[in-house]
């Protein structure tokens, strides 16, 4: 069994806390399905205020659903198109405060309110998949949540890598 119990009252604690906690479920275990889907259900159940977390893969230049916890999502999604496409044609973060200011935004889950979304670009250059967490709040993610998933997206990718 592995439970994630904190009391850190600051993002950066918590951060911490989760990506010392992603280290430790991956180590070992070279299976990338195996790891994103332990990243998903660890993300999902120790962050406050989401109604999906997981990834979509890179395959052959096209986003395809992978591991994640929430609703049914749409399995495919095009570099370019919506927030997670998005930050796969351009491998940087996309943090998005009102999804439906977001233009092509794709609604999977009609509750989702802001989004951010983490490429996971390995030590080539290549794009692994994008880390996409949904809540139902406007304005859920801030810069700390930014850097806090940066941090976890790197553990992952070394581990995707590996
Ligand atoms: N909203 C995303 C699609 C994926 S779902 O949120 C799970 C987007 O616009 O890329």
């Amino acid at each position: 069994m592995f439970d994630f119990t904190t009391t850190a009252t600051d993002k950066p604690t918590l951060y911490g806390e989760l990506t010392d906690s992603l280290r430790a479920l991956v180590a070992g275990e070279p299976d990338p399905v195996a790891n994103m889907a332990n990243a998903a259900a660890l993300i999902f159940h120790a962050l406050p205020d989401l109604n999906w977390a997981g990834f979509y893969r890179n395959r052959e230049g096209e986003l395809v659903l992978g591991p994640f916890q929430g609703k049914a999502a749409c399995v495919r999604i095009a570099f370019g198109s919506g927030v997670c496409g998005t930050a796969a044609a351009t491998r940087t973060v996309q943090r998005v405060a009102d999804v439906h200011a977001f233009p092509g935004h794709i609604a999977c889950d009609a509750a989702s309110r802001s989004e951010l979304v983490v490429p996971l670009v390995d030590a080539n250059g290549v794009l692994l998949a994008v880390l996409d967490l949904d809540s139902p709040l406007p304005s859920r993610f801030d810069a700390e949540d930014e850097a806090g998933c940066v941090a976890l997206a790197q553990v992952l990718t070394a581990a995707l890598a590996a």
